[in-house]
C-alpha cells in the first residue's frame, strides 16, 4: 500500500516506518523534522497546518513516482504526529497540536477518499498513567471496553482523538482503528528499561507494568493495514507479557490491593490487555523482553 505516515521521524516511528517498508509498503514521512533513511521520502510539514495536512494526502511518494504522472491519493493514512506525553511543552500546547492536528489528518484523508487510517491513542487515556496523586484503575485487565476518564491533557487529547476518529467514521464509513500503544521499548533500551523495573516494580506502576516492543508496533500497524472492514476500532497495543519478572499475584497485592479483577490473569500476563489485537488481528509477538536481543 502506499502510506501516509505522520511523525515517522519519531521514537516509534523510526522502527515502524522501516517494518511497513520491508513488508512492501511505499511509505512518504510527513514530520516536521527528517527521518532520513533511504527509500522514504521526508515531507517536511506542520499537522496544524490544515491546508499542508490536505496538501499531503495528494503527494509524489519520492522522486521515482513523478514519471507516473498525477500525484495519486495514499491508501491509508497513519497518523503517529504528536506531543507524545504529559509535561513536555504546557498543557494547553499538549492539547492544542494533539487535537487540532489529529482533526486536520483525519477529516484531510476522510474528505480526500481514503479508507483506512490509523492514529496513535494512548494506554494514558485509562487514566492512571499521568493522573495527579495516586490513582488506582477501576478494574484489571485493562481492556477497550473501559470507561477512558483521564485528568491529564494529554491522556485527555488523546480521548478527544478517539471521539474524533469514531465520528468521523461514522460520516465516511471508512476503517479507522485507534492503537492504544503502551510504553515504546526500543531495541537499545532493553539493556537498562528492563533491569531498572526487575529492581523497582514500582517504576512501572503507572502503566500497569505494561510495555510494547516497537517492531511488534510495526507489526500491529502492519495488520490494521492488512485488515480491513472493521469501521471504528480501538486496539490495546502491547505485548504480552508485563515488562517485570514479579508474577501478577505479587504485583496485583502490592500496587493493586483494591482493584477487582474482571476475570482470572495469568501470572505474566499483560495488566493492560492485548487480547482483542491477537484475536481480531492475528497479532503474535515477535520480541517478548525476557529474549532479549530478539
Ligand atoms: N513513546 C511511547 O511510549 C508512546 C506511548 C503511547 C502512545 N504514543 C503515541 O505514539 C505516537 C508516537 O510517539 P513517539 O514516542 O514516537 O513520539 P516522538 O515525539 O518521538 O515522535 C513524534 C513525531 O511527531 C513529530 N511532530 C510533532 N508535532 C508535529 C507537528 N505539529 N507536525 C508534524 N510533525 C510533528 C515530531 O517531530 C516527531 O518526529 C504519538 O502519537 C504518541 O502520543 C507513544
Amino acid at each position: 500500500m502506499r502510506v501516509l505516515f505522520t511523525g515517522g521521524s519519531g521514537k516509534a516511528g523510526k522502527h515502524v516506518v522501516p517494518y511497513l517498508v520491508a513488508q512492501g509498503h511505499r511509505v512518504l514521512n510527513f514530520d516536521r523534522v527528517p527521518l532520513g533513511i533511504d527509500g522514504v521520502h521526508d515531507l517536511l510539514g506542520d499537522i496544524c497546518d490544515a491546508g499542508q495536512v490536505y496538501s499531503a494526502m495528494r503527494t509524489h511518494a519520492g522522486g521515482d513516482e513523478m514519471d507516473a504522472g498525477a500525484a495519486q491519493l495514499f491508501d491509508a493514512v497513519v497518523h503517529f504526529a504528536a506531543v507524545p506525553r504529559y509535561g513536555m511543552v504546557p498543557d494547553t500546547e499538549t492539547y492544542r497540536v494533539n487535537t487540532v492536528g489529529t482533526y486536520n489528518v483525519i477529516e484531510a484523508a476522510l474528505k480526500m477518499g481514503v479508507r483506512k487510517v490509523i492514529v496513535a491513542s494512548s494506554e494514558t487515556t485509562y487514566g492512571v498513567c499521568f493522573s495527579d496523586g495516586i490513582v488506582d484503575p477501576k478494574v484489571l485487565p485493562l481492556d477497550e471496553d473501559y470507561d477512558i476518564d483521564p485528568m491529564d491533557s494529554y491522556g485527555m487529547s488523546k480521548k478527544v482523538n478517539e471521539v474524533t476518529a469514531r465520528s468521523f467514521q461514522r460520516r465516511f464509513g471508512a476503517d479507522v482503528y485507534a492503537l492504544r500503544i503502551g510504553n515504546v521499548i526500543e531495541p537499545h533500551e532493553y539493556a537498562t528499561v528492563f533491569p531498572a523495573a526487575a529492581a523497582d516494580p514500582g517504576l512501572r506502576r503507572r502503566i500497569t507494568f505494561s510495555y510494547i516492543d516497537a517492531r511488534d508496533l510495526g507489526q500491529i500497524v502492519d495488520l490494521c493495514l492488512k485488515t480491513d472492514g472493521l469501521g471504528f476500532q480501538v486496539f490495546n497495543a502491547v505485548n504480552d507479557e508485563n515488562s517485570v519478572p514479579q508474577p501478577n499475584s505479587e504485583l496485583l497485592a502490592t500496587y493493586f490491593p483494591k482493584v477487582p479483577l474482571s476475570r482470572p490473569v495469568g501470572e505474566r500476563e499483560s495488566l493492560l490487555s492485548n487480547r482483542k489485537i491477537k484475536e481480531m488481528l492475528g497479532f503474535k509477538e515477535q520480541h517478548p523482553w525476557r529474549k532479549q536481543g530478539s
